[in-house]
């Protein structure tokens, strides 16, 4: 069965990781993939876009203007937007009095600022059909205070909070917001972390293993589709089961 035939999707950081991962389910499960991505030229993307059939918008949530183009580029591609993942993120691993002011605005402009000015640009264009799902990827670091995760870790807690307020705010236009809190997933970002304090995460969850993109993307088409149609305001932990 497919479940989102006939939807429009965007997800940001679509070209590799967790983001690639969702996108491949999507489009398997009958959806338009926008794909958003930083260099839509890159060589490994562009085949992988052209054979799948993706449509590549090109995306630096760091960059004000480059939201605001990339919107457009959205609304000149789609009339309608069905569904966001907002997935694009950035890493920093520092202990928190060794972490610098620019460093910390950097991550935030990646995982929170630029989140929320697509998702504001977005869900007005979701709200004339009076419907849609935005899945926000968050992190099991927004839970859980190691070392060296503060700046990390209070992005992805504002991200989440942020998810909260959406929900509120939206659910009367009929739009659902969520949030996936995934733990150690093997990617690009989990081969930046501390070997030791990844194992110590894995080692702490109940299923002892490293989750796949595959299995944050799982999750993913669950909020996305209308399996989820009365949910709203969560967060799914997918760790593992850290409890
Ligand atoms: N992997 C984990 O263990 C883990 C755990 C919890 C949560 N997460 C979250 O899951 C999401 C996906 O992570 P991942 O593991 O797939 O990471 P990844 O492999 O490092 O990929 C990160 C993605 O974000 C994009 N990105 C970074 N900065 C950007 C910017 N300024 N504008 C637009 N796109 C940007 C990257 O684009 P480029 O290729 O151009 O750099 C890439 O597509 C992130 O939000 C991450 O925080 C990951």
């Amino acid at each position: 069965m497919k479940l989102l035939d006939g939807k429009t999707a965007i997800v940001t950081g679509a070209n590799r990781g967790i983001g690639k991962a969702i996108a491949e389910t999507f489009r398997a499960h009958g959806a338009l993939v926008l794909a958003c991505v930083r260099d839509p030229l890159a060589d490994g993307f562009q085949d992988w876009a052209a054979a799948g059939g993706y449509v590549p918008i090109r995306l630096d949530l760091a960059d004000a203007d480059s939201i605001k183009e990339a919107v457009k580029a959205i609304r000149a591609q789609a009339p309608s937007v069905d569904i966001l993942v907002n997935n694009a993120g950035l890493a920093h691993g520092g202990l928190f009095q060794m972490t610098s002011q620019a460093d910390l605005r950097a991550v935030f402009e990646v995982n929170f600022f630029g989140p929320v000015a697509l998702t504001q640009a977005l869900s007005r264009v979701m709200a004339r059909k009076k419907a849609g799902s935005i899945v926000n990827i968050a992190s099991t670091a927004a839970l859980i205070a190691d070392p060296g995760t503060m700046a990390y870790g209070s992005s992805k807690a504002a991200l989440i909070r942020a998810t909260q307020s959406m929900a509120a705010e939206l659910g009367a236009t009929g739009i659902r917001v969520n949030a996936i809190a995934p733990g150690v997933t093997n990617t690009d970002m989990a081969a930046q972390m501390d070997a030791k304090a990844a194992q110590k995460l894995v080692e702490a969850s109940a299923l002892k293993r490293m989750a796949e993109p595959s299995d944050i993307a799982d999750v993913a088409l669950f909020l996305a589709s209308d399996l989820s149609r009365h949910v709203t305001g969560q967060v799914i932990r997918a760790d593992g089961g850290i409890v």
